[in-house]
């Protein structure tokens, strides 16, 4: 991947610029949604990101891109709320998480990685009902599918399709992609899922991968997967996470 794509990052001036217009396009109810998640802490996702994600999906139903959607990395689902509510009553969205705890990182994710693995002594069960005490399923797949439900409204309930494992495992996507959002932290399964969706992506859609500038393993399995060339794609890291449009097959 060249250079380009991080040096985007370290541009503050023209990212705060790009927030205003991000968030002047969202209406009042989905800043309120993203007010909610964040103040609960029903996703892992900064804010800034959760309002970069809902305008490129508001981007993509906007433009009529077909397929389906998918976030591979789920955790409490508060971007996935996020993504149903916003998406087309007609789409499906695909989730794929362990729903346990996060499996651990390799060598290549670094020392840093490995040290917050350590550190998760707290089963994940525990962590998801600290923050949903009123609810009470006993399976972290259900009280996420609660989560998503609460944020998207009902309706979208059936638009839901959940897949439990390790998606080097459950991740095969035959259907056209019109959305992603990929949120694993480490290189192997960052690199697993680009290689399961990038290539069903249509001409508009949009991937968002997490964490690009956060974690190395991620970085280097985005490096990785592109390194056969991005001519198809524009990228924009502004917004502390990477986005990726594809523009011509
Ligand atoms: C940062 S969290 C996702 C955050 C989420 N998008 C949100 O809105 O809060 C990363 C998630 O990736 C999942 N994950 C990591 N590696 C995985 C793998 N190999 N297979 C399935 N899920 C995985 C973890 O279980 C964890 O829930």
């Amino acid at each position: 991947m060249s250079k380009g794509l991080f040096r985007l990052k370290n541009n503050h001036r023209q990212s705060n610029d790009l927030d205003r217009v991000n968030i002047a396009l969202l209406d009042d109810d989905v800043l309120d949604r993203i007010d909610k998640i964040s103040l609960k802490s029903l996703s892992f996702v900064p804010k800034r990101r959760l309002v970069s994600i809902a305008t490129a999906v508001a981007r993509v139903e906007k433009k009529r891109v077909p397929g389906i959607f998918a976030e591979a990395g789920c955790a409490r689902g508060g971007a996935a709320g996020l993504i149903a509510h916003l998406m087309r009553q007609d789409r499906t969205l695909h989730l794929y998480d362990v729903f346990e705890k996060i499996p651990p990182p390799d060598a290549v994710d670094g020392e840093r990685a490995r040290a917050l693995f350590d550190d998760l002594d707290t089963a994940y069960e525990d962590g998801i009902k600290k923050y949903m005490d009123h609810m009470t399923s006993e399976d972290p797949l259900e009280l996420t599918r609660q989560i998503i439900v609460s944020i998207a409204g009902e309706a979208k309930s059936p638009c839901l399709r959940f897949h439990r494992g390790l998606v080097q495992d459950t991740l095969k996507i035959d259907d056209p992609v019109a959305f992603a959002h990929i949120d694993l932290d480490w290189y192997d399964p960052t690199l697993c899922t680009l290689k399961a969706i990038m290539p069903r992506t249509v001409v508009g859609s949009v991937v968002i991968i997490d964490d690009v500038y956060f974690w190395p393993g991620c970085a280097a399995a985005v490096e990785a997967y592109f390194s056969d060339g991005t001519d198809d794609f524009v990228f924009d890291g502004v917004h502390g996470h990477l986005i990726v449009e594809r523009i011509r097959m």
